[in-house]
């Protein structure tokens, strides 16, 4: 047999073209990128344009009723494509995938294939079941590894994500990840740091570590000893080249000392947390099923500020959710201006189908409305103050991709803000020292203060 004989297929012939859109979350974000490596073994390119794709997977989000509805709009204007090019075949990954599975195939005619997110390693074999006129459906929870199932990382870009931790047993009232993401589930400590070697060898300098209660995740050391997040995130603070280290998103009761001592001792750990409390009253922490007073979570902050006092909070709420007062309401803006965030994310309680919250009676939708506005006009207050104070320090940047003006780079400050410079010299996987010259409402403009190193 002669060489090119042996050559796979996807050598010779035209790289078929793939389309992914994400919905929702940075796993999903980070999945997608999983699901396009898998997809690139199989000759699949990836194109931005979905008219020339051969294959167009949506990977989507459950988590409100609003991300869930639109895959359906989406899956409305990919109609034509359909009519116009039949070889199309088109999947619905994800959360919504893990929660409806075969309904989707009746209420939406034209998708092809389903796989949830616990499957998509096995994309190759559904694609191609999908192709010979199958529609198959994937949503089991399946025994095997599917990180070891995955192909070795792509590299190219400074930043990459990097799962830790999948999973949650929480069961906050209002919540479908335990439903869609099923049961927690930590990485062993080799698989992830043989991860971040990889990943610090092509040239990553940061790395998110990920997980739907990421700072639940435990594990079991080289000696036999028993490691929490803390531990973990000194072990990949000891891999050359990796110069950042985040992770997102934790719960409170599950922030340990360990993990606190490294925001103080660990200098790669980024002063940047995201810890989500969803509510300042006791009364809906406790309907919620949170498991913790808002005293008890500012406590936890002021041990944190503590260990790391410049660190920047970030936090999800939840307004509207069944039987929140006006006085439960104002305790949530009171926790916001004791909290002091940097960036937060608030949304209009949404009953997801299956959860306990989803059965009792809804707050009056305008009532919800008013005060997702007065809680959105906090927030942004306090986040516009957070940029504010940024103009005339100093700080490193770590520079990623190119910004919108000739010669200007966008990267990251320690405190995850984009932060926009330019110079002749700068590139991808730089980091600078700079000194903030303007706050944006998004984004902070600065001038570089140091030489690049030869
Ligand atoms: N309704 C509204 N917001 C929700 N979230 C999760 N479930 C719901 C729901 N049913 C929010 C929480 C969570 C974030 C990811 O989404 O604030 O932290
Ligand atoms: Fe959902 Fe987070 Fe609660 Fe888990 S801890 S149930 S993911 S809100």
């Amino acid at each position: 047999m002669t060489d090119a004989a042996a050559a796979p297929d996807t050598e010779t012939a035209p790289a078929r073209k793939l389309f992914i859109k994400t919905y929702g979350c940075q796993m999903n974000a980070h999945d997608s990128e999983r699901m396009a490596e898998t997809m690139a073994q199989e000759g699949y390119a990836l194109t931005a344009d979905p008219a020339e794709a051969d294959l167009i997977l949506l990977n989507t989000c459950h988590i409100r009723e609003k991300a869930a509805e639109k895959v359906y709009s989406e899956l409305g204007r990919l109609r034509p494509l359909k009519q116009a090019r039949p070889g199309l075949r088109i999947g619905v990954a994800g959360c919504v995938a893990q929660a409806e599975g075969a309904e989707i195939l009746e209420r939406a005619p034209l998708v092809d294939l389903v796989v949830g997110s616990q499957a998509f390693h096995r994309l190759p074999e559904l694609v191609r079941a999908a192709q010979e006129g199958a529609r198959p459906v994937e949503t089991d929870f399946p025994a095997e590894d599917k990180f070891a199932a995955l192909p070795g990382r792509a590299g190219g870009r400074p930043t990459a994500f990097l799962t830790v931790q999948e999973g949650c047993d929480k069961f906050c009232a209002f919540c479908v990840v335990p439903y869609t993401r099923g049961a927690e589930m930590s990485r062993p400590v080799a698989r992830i740091l043989e991860e971040a070697q990889a990943l610090a060898d092509r040239g990553v300098r940061e790395v998110m570590l990920l997980g739907q209660n990421v700072n639940a995740w435990h594990g079991v050391g080289p000696a036999g000893d028993e490691w929490g997040l803390g531990r973990l995130i000194e072990a990949v603070a000891g891999i050359e080249g990796i110069a950042r280290i985040r992770y997102t998103t934790s719960h409170p009761n599950d922030f340990t000392d360990d993990l606190i001592a490294a925001h103080r001792d660990q200098p790669k750990l980024m002063p940047y947390l995201h810890l989500p409390v969803q509510s300042g009253s006791d009364r809906i922490l406790k309907a919620m099923n949170r498991r913790h007073t808002g005293a008890e979570y500012l406590a936890l902050l002021d041990r944190i500020r503590a260990a790391r006092p410049d660190i920047l909070l970030s936090g999800d709420f939840i307004v509207g959710f069944p039987g929140e007062t006006e006085a439960d309401f104002e305790a949530t803006l009171e926790m916001v201006r004791a909290a002091r965030y940097g960036a937060a994310y608030s949304f209009k309680y949404s009953p997801r189908p299956g959860t306990p919250a989803a059965e009792a009676p809804p707050v009056d939708p305008a009532v919800a409305d008013e005060r997702l506005y007065r809680l959105q006009a906090l927030i942004t207050e306090q986040q516009q103050a957070a940029q504010a104070a940024m103009v005339g320090r100093e700080c490193e940047v770590l520079f990623e991709k190119p910004g919108r003006e000739p010669g200007q780079w966008t990267g990251k400050s320690p405190w995850l803000q984009a932060v926009h410079a330019t110079g002749a010299d700068l590139g991808p996987g730089q980091i600078r020292r700079v000194r903030i010259t303007q706050a944006l409402p998004n984004s902070l403009t600065a001038e570089l203060i140091d030489t690049p190193a030869a």
